[in-house]
């Protein structure tokens, strides 16, 4: 779909100005940038779109466009094409602003009406956070003062960017700030996660395959695997990272949002709405977890210093910006059960956490087992496995059992693999290119609403709640491994195991 020429090239509706605050940081450059870009490139920007970048340093529109072709070489997932580069550089302007200047918003309004006057934006606006979490208010309080929030004869689009909220009192509290200005249907949260093309996959494969949907239930599905693991360490991020971790990071987010994605019932129809209201049935259902059931089913970790791909590596104590003494977790897995009809009895097993010695985000789909009679009577059974992939290589990976045709009577596994795109293979679209897309658009199924994040932090508060509360020793895993030895009795205790597929 995202290759489709020209498809709103001339859309009227769609001009805007794409007011980036936080535009000479990080996420601007490695990210929003280089999804414009290719967007551009895939025919997707409307004709009369222009490109507001804020920041705080002082330097020339010249200066910021030069810098900002740079990391177009560097992060674009296709080769710069100068025709196409000339026209993004032609909409990109520097705005230099201290947005917490209160009074400044007027000048910024003048500003921006004056491109409407002049590029024909018709008075659209998206305004993208792309800050840190703490000034998400403070910009909102200012474009409200300065009466930009809202426009009559003109949308008015709000973006914010992950971590929403740093626990469910702090996510309320923020969500009221925005509900104060914008309404629930012009507030963009950002989870990346659901602009890859494979989660958008999840629900195409269940819902068109009679042979996935019939059975995707607690009568065939021994258990469920969310796999979200990573080599990177903290990196450049560890004062952001210290006072998030794991739990906040990716599991009140991204796994959230995929598991629901995995265990939701048909939506009546494709509608934003409909499929958010399943997607946050699922949250609902899952078993109350208290501190019982996580004593026995939740396990954290910090790595240590370890050895990844052949390259020593420093523990997460000795990373920049990180106390000695962090009890942050770095790693989580952890069993749920979604108490429902479809879902009852049957475990998805969460596994996430960075240094691993394994780069990947996957969801298996392990099948029960047939009785062990006929050809199993005395033979070990290899179950049927699913794997959904999502990154790095996209595609689906199928297990069955099927008849060695060297011999009379053996049974081999038989490994299908559909990879739709490897990093080597291709190029499919980056989640960002697809969500701007849709902000343009003004479809929001993409992204989460206020009530799916609500339930969401329901659960992760809970669990975060009790790691603050129990005593571990850490750091309990090496890079390089697999996390703790805990995660694996975790599994073992069940009689199952995580698949590396
Ligand atoms: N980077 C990523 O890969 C990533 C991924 C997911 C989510 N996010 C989220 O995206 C947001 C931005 O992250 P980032 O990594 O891009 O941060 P960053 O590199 O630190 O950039 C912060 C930006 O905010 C601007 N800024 C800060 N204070 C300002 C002020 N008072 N007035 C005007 N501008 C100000 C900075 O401008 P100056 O430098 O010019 O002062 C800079 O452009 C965060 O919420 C983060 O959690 C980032």
């Amino acid at each position: 779909m995202m290759k489709n020429k020209n498809l709103i090239g001339g859309d009227k509706d769609l001009s805007a100005v794409l007011v980036i605050f936080g535009g000479t940081g990080d996420l601007t450059h490695r990210k929003l940038m280089p999804a414009l870009y290719n967007m551009l490139l895939d025919g997707l920007v409307p004709e009369n779109f222009q490109v507001v970048s804020i920041g705080r340093r002082d330097k020339t529109e010249e200066e910021y466009r030069n810098e900002i072709r740079i990391s177009m070489e560097k992060y674009s997932r296709n080769k710069v094409d100068e025709k196409i580069w000339a026209r993004l550089n032609d909409m990109i302007r520097y705005y230099r602003f201290d947005f917490r200047e209160l009074d400044k918003y007027n000048e910024l309004k003048e500003y921006l009406d004056g491109i409407d006057d002049n590029a024909g934006t018709l008075g659209n606006r998206i305004y993208y956070l792309a800050v840190a979490p703490e000034y998400f208010e403070t910009i909102v309080v200012g474009l409200h003062r300065a009466d930009m929030a809202k426009s009559k004869s003109s949308w008015r689009r709000l973006v914010i960017e992950k971590p929403f909220g740093k626990d469910l009192t702090t996510a309320r509290e923020l969500n009221q700030k925005l509900l104060e200005v914008f309404d629930e249907k012009d507030i963009y949260r950002i989870d990346h996660y659901l602009g890859k093309e494979m989660i958008q996959n999840i629900m195409v494969l269940r819902f068109s395959n009679s042979i996935f949907e019939s059975i995707w239930n607690n009568k065939f599905i021994d258990n469920v695997q969310i796999s979200l693991t990573e080599k990177l360490g903290v990196g450049t991020r560890g004062g952001y990272y210290e006072h998030s971790g794991a739990m906040r990071d990716m599991i009140q987010s991204h796994i959230m949002q995929i598991l629901s994605l995995v265990a939701m019932e048909p939506p009546v129809n494709l509608k934003t709405d409909s499929i958010r209201s399943e997607k946050l049935k699922v949250i609902e259902a899952i078993e109350d977890i208290n501190q019982e059931f996580l004593k026995n089913n939740v396990v954290f970790g910090q790595y240590g210093n370890g050895i990844i791909d052949d390259v020593p590596v420093v523990g997460y104590r000795e990373e920049d910006n990180i106390p000695e003494n962090s009890k942050t977790e770095t790693f989580v897995a952890l069993k749920l059960h979604i108490n429902n009809f479809r879902w009852a009895g049957t475990p998805f097993y969460i596994r996430t956490g960075k240094r691993l010695g394994r780069y990947g985000a996957e969801i298996v789909i392990q099948f029960k087992d047939l009785p062990n009679i006929l050809y199993f009577k005395d033979r070990n059974q290899e179950p049927n496995i699913l794997v959904i992939r999502i990154q790095p290589n996209v595609g689906v990976f199928f297990q069955f059992n099927t008849k060695d045709f060297s011999t009379h009577h053996d049974i081999v596994t038989t490994k299908m693999d559909t990879s739709y795109v490897s990093p080597t293979q291709g190029n499919t679209p980056e989640a960002y290119e697809r969500l701007i897309y849709d902000i343009l658009r003004g479809d929001s199924t993409l992204f989460s609403r206020w009530d799916e994040v609500e339930a969401a932090w329901n659960v992760a508060d809970k669990i975060i709640r009790y790691r603050e509360q129990c005593k571990i020793e850490l750091p309990n895993y090496a890079a390089g491994s697999m996390g703790p030895e805990r995660a694996f009795e975790l599994m073992a205790k069940d009689g199952r195991r995580w698949w590396n597929i």
